[in-house]
């Protein structure tokens, strides 16, 4: 039987990079049937809808996407598609691993980092509640509720269980936002109190920003506001050479889409010079999530030997291969 699953190219770099992983996913003999639903800021300003019927119904239909990134105009303009889709389908557990990949050449290459990020996604400043009170006076709602805090605190204290994980952080800045990051915090410390095998550290936010950079092998598991998430998420990226290698999966009761944390770098799209490892490994886990964990296993290999040989690599970690060079070797080192 194929697995069905929706295919999002997005924008910018979007396609390029989603092409490389079909084509990876391909490799593997794994037998998915892809439901294509564009999706780009062309659409959505011709449309005037963030999310059109045909995406959301081939969702519905598939249950799992893989979703390249879509551009949002700053500070102004439409809302962010990918806010939107993540509170639509309920996809409230963002988790994000950030692992050094062997061979690679970072600030941090002496280090062994290995952390999982899980960022809440629903709501916090991403709740789009925003108001002018009168000219130059603008507020900006921050939600934060007991449902959604506890919901990705399980989260990430079950998957912790489950991938023997040993130490779980929660970052909050609860000395300022007493209320908001207070009711986030109790929620974590209540859950963490239901799994005692597991060690359980509160960071403000600022001081694990240091942290992360200064002794970054101590990180194990992440757990996280969104908007915290998001800025931890990208600072995380940088400790192992980028946004173009870190994988994420927005996880939700009845649906999966799995994107990496990047967006869509109109600086480099059309260009060939997108590293299409993020997307790969987003992948690798869109096929743990179907339940093809040895092809998963075999492409997240794949991956890491085309880094151990470091031949193919892509301009933002080093190398001087395009997307397709790469997307190459990563084939023929699956077939080997
Ligand atoms: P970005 O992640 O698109 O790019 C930041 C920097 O990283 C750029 O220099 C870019 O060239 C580089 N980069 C990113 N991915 C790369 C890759 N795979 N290979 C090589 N280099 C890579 O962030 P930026 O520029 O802040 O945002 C651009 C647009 O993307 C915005 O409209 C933003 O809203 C959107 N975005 C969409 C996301 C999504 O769809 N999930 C997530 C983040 C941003």
């Amino acid at each position: 039987m194929p697995h069905y699953c929706t295919l999002i190219p997005g924008d910018g770099i979007g396609p390029e990079v989603s092409q490389a992983a079909v084509r990876a996913l391909s490799a593997t003999g794994v037998d998915i049937v892809w439901k294509r639903a564009e999706l780009n800021e062309a659409i959505i300003l011709e449309s005037g809808k963030t999310l059109p019927k045909y995406l959301l119904d081939s969702l519905n239909e598939t249950r799992v996407g893989l979703k390249g990134p879509v551009t949002t105009p700053v500070a102004g303009g439409f809302q962010s598609v990918n806010v939107q889709l993540r509170k639509t389908l309920d996809l409230f557990a963002n988790v994000r691993p950030v692992k050094t990949l062997p061979g690679l050449k970072t600030r941090f290459q002496d280090v062994a980092i290995d952390m999982v990020i899980f960022r809440e996604n629903t709501e916090d400043l991403y709740s789009g509640l925003e108001h002018e009170v009168v000219k130059d006076v603008v507020t900006s709602l921050k939600v934060i509720t007991r449902v959604a805090s506890e919901r990705i605190a399980n989260y990430a204290f079950n998957y912790a269980r489950l991938n023997n994980r040993t130490h779980v952080a929660a970052i909050h800045k609860a000395n300022i936002m007493k209320l908001a990051d207070g009711l986030f915090l109790r929620c974590c410390r209540e859950t963490a109190a239901k799994f005692p095998e597991i060690h359980y550290k509160e960071l403000i936010v600022d001081n694990a920003s240091m942290q992360l950079v200064i002794r970054p092998e101590t990180f194990d598991l992440l757990l996280l506001p969104n908007l915290y998430g998001d800025i931890i998420s990208d600072l995380a990226a940088g400790l192992v050479g980028g946004l173009g290698i870190v994988p994420g999966a927005n996880m939700g009761e009845h649906h999966a889409v799995f994107e990496a944390v990047h967006g869509s770098a109109p600086d480099i799209a059309g260009q060939g010079k997108a590293n299409p490892t993020a997307m790969i490994l987003s992948s690798v886990m869109l096929l743990t999530h179907i339940g093809e964990k040895d092809a998963a296993h075999r492409l997240q290999s794949a991956v890491e030997k085309v880094y151990a040989e470091g031949k193919y690599l892509t301009g933002d970690v080093g190398g001087a291969s395009s997307t397709i060079e790469f997307t190459d070797a990563v084939v023929r080192a699956l077939k080997d």
